[in-house]
């Protein structure tokens, strides 16, 4: 199991390897993270990685590309509709503000 938290909703929840966060989050509304196309094109559900970007399967080509026009670092700013969790620990999120 990893935990997972949600800010600023601080939302908490345990998960396991291979789960998509979009799956947790369209499930728990309460972790408020926004979405719209849900397939990497808007960057609507841009996160903070606060702490755990170890546990976290890399980005994918499509991701990267919207990362790149918002100018976010692959390492500190994740797509949540396209995250999914590697391995066990400890992971904090941040909705980034648009
Ligand atoms: S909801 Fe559009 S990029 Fe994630």
């Amino acid at each position: 199991m990893a935990k997972v938290r949600f800010e600023p909703s601080g939302y908490e929840t345990d998960i396991t390897p291979g789960t998509r966060f979009i799956d947790v989050t369209d499930e728990h509304p309460e972790a408020e993270v926004p979405y719209s196309c849900r397939s990497a094109s808007c960057g609507t559900c841009r996160v903070e990685v606060k702490e755990g970007h170890a546990h976290l399967l890399a980005p994918e080509d499509d991701e990267l590309e919207v990362l790149e026009v918002f100018g976010d670092d692959p390492k500190q700013v994740r797509l949540c509709c396209q995250i999914r969790l590697k391995d066990e620990g400890r992971v904090v999120l941040r909705v980034v503000e648009p």
